[in-house]
């Protein structure tokens, strides 16, 4: 595990009000994954799926900021976040450091894509992430509007090892319990997480998944249409490129806020990853 050095000095007292945001929790995941919670800004209003930018002060003084999709649903009193260590990461490197009551910089300015806004009306939805890019579902899954709109919700997660699986795995876990949305969940929620590079029940990329028909056999599910499926896709470049194809070939069309079609994409990350 890495090591944690409090970052209060270099920190929280160069934070200029009211972008200040004070950390409540902090769940460290992997040697290369963390999740954190903050306080709310009262005024901030956002759709689950969006990003905001986050960060520190930088050693120059300035605001050194990243984008971050709230993790969190919108209707929850604080905002969660799922985060990257980079170990040369110009923001990870510090940020992977946070304590509870140490302060964070908040623009609160949340946009994105993957909202359902963006989808035209439908039956299913599949959200498909690797990596990080399990963040904006994070929220839609504990997000009302998610179950109101859909009958089936299928949630596939891939990463390398299994290890990388568990934040998704405890959120997913935790909903059926969940007082405010548990009994909305019921068993419209379909976790299918596989692993690329070390054994587990279920593995491949879910490209191949989807192509293959393997998903669909899995889960026993009709195989996508688009008069009945829609999808929000998050992962690297090449991830949603290569999705986007899938889905494309299954006759879905990319959307966007002003003009809803039957699927929407954010990059997970800038790069081609670590
Ligand atoms: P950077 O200089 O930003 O990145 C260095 C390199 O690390 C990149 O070139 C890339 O190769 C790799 N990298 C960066 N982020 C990731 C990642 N998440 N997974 C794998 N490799 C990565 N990051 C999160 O951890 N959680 C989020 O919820 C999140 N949401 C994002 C939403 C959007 C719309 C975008 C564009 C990016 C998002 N990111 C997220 C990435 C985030 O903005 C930063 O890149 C990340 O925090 C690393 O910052 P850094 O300054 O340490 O390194
Ligand atoms: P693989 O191990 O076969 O490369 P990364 O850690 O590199 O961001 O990858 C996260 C997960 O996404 C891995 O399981 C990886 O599978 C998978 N992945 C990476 N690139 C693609 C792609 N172009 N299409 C489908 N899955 C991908």
């Amino acid at each position: 595990m890495t090591e944690q050095k409090p970052v209060s000095d270099t920190n929280a007292a160069k934070v200029t009000l009211p972008d200040a945001q004070t950390v409540s929790t902090v769940k460290h995941w992997t040697d290369r994954l963390f999740s954190f919670r903050v306080a709310r800004p009262a005024s901030l209003r956002f759709r689950s799926g969006e990003f905001v930018m986050i960060g520190l002060m930088g050693d120059n003084g300035k605001p050194l900021l990243r984008a971050y999709s709230i993790a969190s649903p919108a209707w929850d009193e604080e905002l969660e976040f799922y985060s990257i260590k980079v170990p040369e990461g110009p923001l990870t490197s510090k940020l992977q450091h946070i304590q509870p009551g140490d302060q964070i910089i908040l623009r609160p300015k949340p946009v994105g894509t993957l909202v359902h806004d963006a989808l035209l009306p439908g039956k299913r939805i599949w959200f498909l992430a690797t990596g990080t890019g399990l963040a904006p579902f994070a929220s839609l899954m504990r997000e009302p509007e998610t179950y109101e709109k859909y009958d089936e919700v299928i949630m596939m997660h891939t990463c390398r090892t299994v290890d990388e699986l568990e934040y998704g795995r405890v959120l997913v876990e935790s909903l059926k319990d969940d007082p405010l949305i548990g009994e909305l969940v019921g068993d419209k929620l379909k976790y299918y997480p596989t692993t690329t590079r070390e054994d587990f029940h279920h593995m491949g990329r879910i490209t191949d998944n989807l192509s293959s028909g393997k998903v669909f056999a899995d889960l026993g599910l009709a195989p996508m249409d688009p008069a009945t499926d829609r999808a929000m896709v998050c992962g690297s470049l090449a991830f949603n490129k290569d999705v986007m194809e899938v889905l494309e070939n299954f006759g879905l069309r990319e959307g966007a806020n002003s003009e809803p079609r039957e699927y929407v994409v954010e990059k997970a990350f800038v790069g081609d990853g670590i």
